[in-house]
């Protein structure tokens, strides 16, 4: 089943002084239920720009999104509408937790914001167990500054679950990881769309990552999206920018 489609998406920024800078030139992707898919591509090509346009935080200039086969209006294409309407969840570069908010209270506020009328016990228990999901609930008291790195993902993570999103986007989620903490993050990843039936798009120029989650992978490079291609695949590519990105992670076939 089809979980998340997009066609002929364009997008450029417009900044005042300067010529138009075309990120997205017809973007197109089917990206299937329970299906994996990484966004891999050089900084600045517009990887992030394109799962905030997935997520309703920017508008497309043109094209068609399609969430579980329902078609987002462009018109009323919001961060709010996307995650209630289409059930998608963003968890940003950053973790973007609220620093003044215990991790417990960081975690219950989707839910307490757009379930005012759930109860305090029943909250409690819906936190504890993403909390417990992500392996994080040793940390529920704890403040965001106090928290690793490798933390502070997982709680992000739990935060977006918590409205119990069909379609999970994630920027650079292992980035400024050690390898320990990227293994165990991408394993628990892989685990929530088991449990939940959830898709997952990840941008990511970690291209191991792809081989660990069998995920298959689309190249952005000048505006252009490439089809999506498996591990073995991408390995043979032959276009000099997917080569690049296979060297720099010193990536062979074995
Ligand atoms: N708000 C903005 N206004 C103008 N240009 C931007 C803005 N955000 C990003 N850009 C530019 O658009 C390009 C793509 O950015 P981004 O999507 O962040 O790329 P990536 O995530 O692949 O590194 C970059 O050249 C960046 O400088
Ligand atoms: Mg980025």
């Amino acid at each position: 089943m089809e979980s998340v489609t997009f066609k002929n998406l364009s997008f450029a920024y417009h900044e005042f002084g300067h010529e138009p800078r075309t990120v997205l030139d017809n973007a197109s992707l089917v990206v299937n239920q329970m299906e994996i898919v990484c966004i891999a591509g050089q900084s600045g090509q517009g990887k992030s720009t394109l799962l905030r346009i997935l997520a309703g935080l920017a508008q497309p200039r043109s094209g068609q999104i399609f969430y579980s086969g329902i078609q987002s209006n462009l018109h009323t294409h919001t961060a709010l509408n996307v995650a209630l309407e289409h059930k998608v969840a963003f968890v940003f570069q950053n973790s973007a937790l609220i620093s003044n908010l215990r991790v417990f209270d960081n975690v219950a506020l989707p839910i307490r914001y757009h379930q005012p009328h759930r109860t305090d016990e029943s909250i409690r228990e819906q936190v504890n167990g993403l909390l417990a999901s992500m392996m994080v609930e040793e940390y529920s008291g704890h403040f965001p500054y106090a928290l690793s790195a490798g933390v502070l993902r997982r709680v992000a993570i739990a935060r977006a679950l918590a409205m119990e999103p069909r379609i999970l986007l994630m920027d650079e989620p292992t980035t400024g990881l050690d390898t320990k903490s990227r293994r165990s993050l991408l394993a628990l990843i892989d685990n929530q769309r088991y449990l939940r039936h959830a898709t997952i798009i990840m941008v990511t120029h970690d291209l191991p990552i792809a081989k660990d989650l069998d995920a298959r992978v689309c190249f952005l490079h000048k505006g252009k999206l490439s089809d999506p291609m498996r591990h073995d695949e991408f390995l043979l590519a032959q276009e000099e920018h997917i080569r690049e990105l296979v060297e720099e992670m010193d990536l062979r076939p074995t």
